[in-house]
C-alpha cells in the first residue's frame, strides 16, 4: 500500500520556490509559519493524547549507522549477509562498515557466539568505539523474510531493549535493496509495531508494577518523508488496538464480564464520537429480535448477556462500502452441561474465549483514530459466559434463532457458533456487503493448523483474495480452509432444523458449515477461527491476534484516512 499526502499546495511552492515579490513573499512566510505551528498543535495533541499509555516514538531516518547515538544499534541480519571474503571480512556493506570501525571485535565475537544470523537468534555487545553503547544483532534466516519475520524481529528487539533497559534504540536491516518502495513502508510499520509489542507488559494484576522506560525507536535505511511517517503513525494506533485487545483478553472472566465488555465497547464510542454510535441490547431487547440461540447460551449466567453494535460512519458521510465485523464475545466458556473436563480442555483458559470480540473492538479503538472515508463500518459482539445452573440450557434442548432456524444442541460446549448465528443474522440485517466474523470457535482447528495460524473459511474468493493480502501486510497469520459441504450430513438432526455439533473429525469444518446457515446468501461472509492465535502458551498471555489484519481490511476499502487531522490519500 502507498501514501500520498495531500499537503496544500501553496505550503509545497513555498519550500519550493523564491517569491516573485515581497507582499508574496511575506504571505507565504505566513502560510509557512501556519503550517508549521498547526503541525506542532497537531503532534503535542497526539503526544498527550496516545504516548500517556505508550510512551513510544516512532521515526524513520537516514543516519550513518556508527554515528548513530542512543542506547543501543540492532541490525537484522540475514543469513547470507554474515558470509566473509576471504580475507575473513564481512562482504555485506553494512556489516562490513560496522564490523571496521569496531574493528574486527564484530566479526571476532559473533564467530564465539556463534551467531550466524539464523532466526530467532540474537546477540547483544556492548563495545566501544561506536555512537550506540551497544549493538545488537538479530537473525533474520535464509528465506526471504515475510511481513511477520519483521514483526518477530521487532518483537525480539523490543524485548532485550526491556531487559537492557535501552531507552533509545535504532534498527536497521543488513539489506533492503530488494524490498520493493511498498514493502519498505509494511516492513518498517512491522519493525516498529513488534517493538511495542515485544516492550508491553500488563501489569495490571501483578502487585508489582514495571515501569518501562522505553522512549523511541529509530528506524534506519528504511526511507524518510510524509509516506513512511504516516505509515509509522499508523502504526503507533493499530498498537494502541492492539494492546487494548490484549488486555480485554488478559482480564479474566471475574473482571471482564459481558457488561463489562459492553462498557469498553461505549467507552470506544464516547471517547471517538465524531464517527462512532453505540447502541448495547439487553436481555428483553434480545428476547424481541428473537435471538434464542444467544440467549440459549447465556440462560444459566448470573452475569447477564450483552449484544454490542458500535457503528463508525465515516468523516465527511459519503459511503461507499457497508462492512461487518462480528467477534465472538464468550468472557467465560465452562462447556454448559457439557462441561469442559479432563486435562487437555484448558477450562482456567476459557476467559480468551473472547479473543474474536477484542479482536473487533480493538480494531474498533485504531479506526476511531485512523478516520478512514469513505467506509462503514458495524463491529458486533454477541457476549455472554457459558455456565451452568438451573435455567441453563440442557444438551438436547432446542433453540430458535432469530432467522426461524431450529437448531437441536447437542453439546452445549459448540456454544460460541450458537451466539454467532443471532450475530449473524443481526449483521446481515444492517444491510452490509461483506462480513468477516472472528472467533476462538473450535479446538479441531488448533489440531489441524496449531497454535500460530488461523483458520479461514469462506465461500468467496474475492473476499478470501482481500482479507488475505490484508493479514499478509499486517503479518498475521492466516490459511483458507476448505468448506467442505458434503460435511454438512453430520450436521442434521431427527427432529430440528440441525444439531449444532458435527463430532470431532473436521470440527473445524463442520462449525463453519453451521455458521453459513445464518448468513443472507446476497453477502459476502468470511469466517476466521482464531482459537489458536489467540493465546501465546510461551509467554502465558494474549496476542491481540485479529487486530492489525482488521484494520487493513478496513483501509482496503478507503481512498483517504483523516488520521492526526491530515488528509492522506491511500492507494
Ligand atoms: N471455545 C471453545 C474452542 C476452543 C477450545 C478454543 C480450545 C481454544 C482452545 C469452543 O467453544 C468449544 O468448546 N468448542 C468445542 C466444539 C465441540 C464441542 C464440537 C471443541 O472444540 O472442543
Ligand atoms: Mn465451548
Ligand atoms: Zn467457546
Amino acid at each position: 500500500m502507498v501514501l500520498i499526502f495531500l499537503v496544500p499546495a501553496n505550503f509545497l511552492c513555498a519550500r519550493a520556490s523564491h517569491a516573485p515579490c515581497a507582499c508574496a513573499h511575506i504571505c507565504i512566510l505566513w502560510t509557512r509559519v501556519f503550517y508549521s505551528v498547526l503541525i506542532m498543535v497537531v503532534a503535542l495533541l497526539n503526544v498527550i493524547c496516545f504516548f500517556q499509555k505508550l510512551k513510544i516514538s516512532f521515526a524513520a531516518k537516514e543516519i550513518d549507522l556508527v554515528e548513530w547515538e542512543g542506547d543501543m544499534l540492532a541490525v537484522g541480519v540475514a543469513e547470507k549477509d554474515m558470509a566473509k571474503d576471504e580475507n575473513l571480512k564481512y562482504k555485506n556493506s553494512i556489516m562490513h562498515k560496522l564490523d571496521s570501525r569496531l574493528p574486527g571485535l564484530l566479526s571476532e565475537s559473533s564467530s564465539e557466539e556463534d551467531f550466524t544470523g539464523k532466526t530467532g537468534q540474537y546477540m547483544v555487545l556492548r563495545l566501544p568505539g561506536l555512537g550506540s553503547k551497544r549493538i545488537c544483532l538479530i537473525g533474520l534466516g535464509s528465506a526471504t523474510p515475510a511481513i511477520a519475520s519483521y514483526r518477530n524481529l521487532g518483537e525480539t528487539l523490543g524485548e532485550v531493549a526491556k531487559n537492557t533497559k535501552s531507552n533509545k534504540i535504532a534498527i536497521t536491516l543488513s539489506s533492503t535493496d530488494w524490498i520493493s518502495k511498498e514493502s519498505k513502508l509494511a516492513t518498517a510499520s512491522a519493525i516498529a509495531t513488534g517493538v511495542v509489542l515485544g516492550t508491553y507488559e500488563d501489569n495490571r494484576f501483578t502487585s508489582e508494577s514495571k515501569k518501562s522506560t522505553f522512549k523511541s525507536v529509530e528506524i534506519l535505511g528504511l526511507g524518510t518523508g510524509y509516506e513512511i511517517d504516516t505509515k509509522l503513525k499508523i502504526a503507533e494506533v493499530v498498537c494502541s488496538g492492539i494492546i487494548f485487545g490484549k488486555e480485554l483478553v488478559n482480564a479474566p472472566a471475574n473482571v471482564l464480564t459481558p457488561g463489562i465488555l459492553a462498557e469498553e465497547a461505549t467507552r470506544i464510542a464516547a471517547e471517538y464520537s465524531d464517527v462512532f454510535t453505540a447502541k448495547i441490547l439487553d436481555v428483553e431487547q434480545c428476547k424481541q429480535l428473537k435471538m434464542g440461540s444467544y440467549l440459549g447460551v447465556s440462560a444459566a449466567s448470573a452475569n447477564p448477556p450483552h449484544f454490542i453494535h458500535l457503528c463508525y460512519k465515516p468523516p465527511g458521510g459519503a459511503v461507499k462500502t457497508k462492512l461487518a465485523i462480528v467477534g465472538k464475545g464468550l468472557t467465560f466458556d465452562s462447556g454448559g452441561y457439557n462441561i469442559k473436563t479432563g486435562p487437555a480442555c484448558s477450562i482456567e483458559l476459557m476467559k480468551f474465549d473472547m479473543g474474536g470480540s477484542a479482536a473487533v473492538l480493538g480494531a474498533a479503538k485504531s479506526l476511531g483514530q485512523i478516520k478512514p472515508v469513505g467506509v462503514e463500518v458495524h463491529f458486533i459482539v454477541a457476549a455472554c459466559e457459558n455456565m451452568i445452573s438451573g435455567t441453563g440450557m440442557r444438551p438436547g434442548d432446542i433453540v430458535t434463532a432469530s432467522n426461524g432456524k431450529k437448531i437441536e444442541v447437542n453439546n452445549t460446549d459448540a456454544e460460541g457458533r450458537l451466539t454467532l448465528a443471532d450475530a449473524l443474522v443481526y449483521a446481515c440485517n444492517q444491510g452490509v456487503a461483506k462480513i468477516v466474523d472472528l472467533a476462538t470457535l473450535t479446538g479441531a482447528c488448533v489440531v489441524a493448523l496449531g497454535p500460530s495460524i488461523a483458520g479461514v473459511f469462506t465461500p468467496s474468493d474475492d473476499l478470501a483474495k482481500e482479507v488475505l493480502a490484508a493479514s499478509e501486510i499486517a503479518g498475521e497469520k492466516l490459511w483458507r480452509l476448505p468448506m467442505e459441504r458434503s460435511y454438512w450430513k453430520y450436521m442434521k438432526s431427527g427432529v430440528a432444523d440441525m444439531v449444532n455439533t458435527g463430532g470431532r473429525e473436521g470440527g473445524a469444518i463442520t462449525a463453519a458449515l453451521f455458521l453459513e446457515e445464518f448468513v443472507d446468501e446476497k453477502v459476502q461472509w468470511m469466517h476466521i477461527d482464531m482459537a489458536g492465535p489467540v493465546w501465546n502458551y510461551k509467554n502465558k498471555s494474549a496476542t491481540g491476534f485479529g487486530v492489525a489484519t482488521l484494520v487493513e481490511w478496513v483501509l482496503s476499502h478507503s481512498l483517504f484516512v483523516l488520521i492526526s487531522n491530515r488528509n492522506v490519500m491511500i492507494t
